[in-house]
């Protein structure tokens, strides 16, 4: 395993939508590498959620610091998001020293394949919903601060 250089804004992959992984394509080994890799990286930078953008890869991959631990999501796609919205401050790793409150569904329901290409289909509340929708934007080459209702520290970035 080993810990990744995180890139930051103006990064140009981090606005680019990230294309899908075909299971019939890849090594299952080097995609779980890939996977230690990011998981490892989350940690050791202390984020609750990394997108393989923000390492500078080019896959549709993320992995969200969960309560029960680390749940790899590839091809996520949100299904459905609830009528319900809450607010809550964000930062994100690769917009080092900006914070502000983001507006997203309360809970949303999520289709995408374990590491393994197997099928997964759940519905998600609470934090664990919110870093899936904030991860699931990077992977479409979106950023919080595309969001932002009012900043808590720092500001809109001007080259993000
Ligand atoms: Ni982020």
């Amino acid at each position: 395993m080993a810990i990744r250089k995180i890139v930051t804004i103006p990064h140009p992959i981090l606005r680019q939508v990230m294309p899908e992984i075909n299971f019939k394509q890849i090594s299952l080994e080097g995609l779980k590498k890939i996977i230690d890799d990011l998981t490892e990286t989350m940690f050791a930078a202390d984020g609750v959620g990394i997108a393989a953008n923000q390492v500078g890869l080019n896959l549709r991959v993320c992995v969200i610091n969960a309560k029960t631990g680390p749940v790899v999501l590839i091809n996520p796609k949100i299904q459905k998001f609830s009528w319900r919205k809450t607010i809550m401050e964000e930062g994100c790793l690769s917009v080092p020293g900006v914070f502000g409150t983001v507006k997203r569904a309360r809970n949303v329901t999520i289709e995408a394949q374990d590491p393994k290409g197997e099928e997964l289909n759940f519905k998600a509340n609470g934090f664990f919903a919110r870093i899936i929708q904030h991860e699931v934007d990077h992977l479409n080459g979106k950023l919080f601060t595309d969001k932002v209702i009012k900043y808590t520290q720092g500001e809109q970035p001007k080259n993000a």
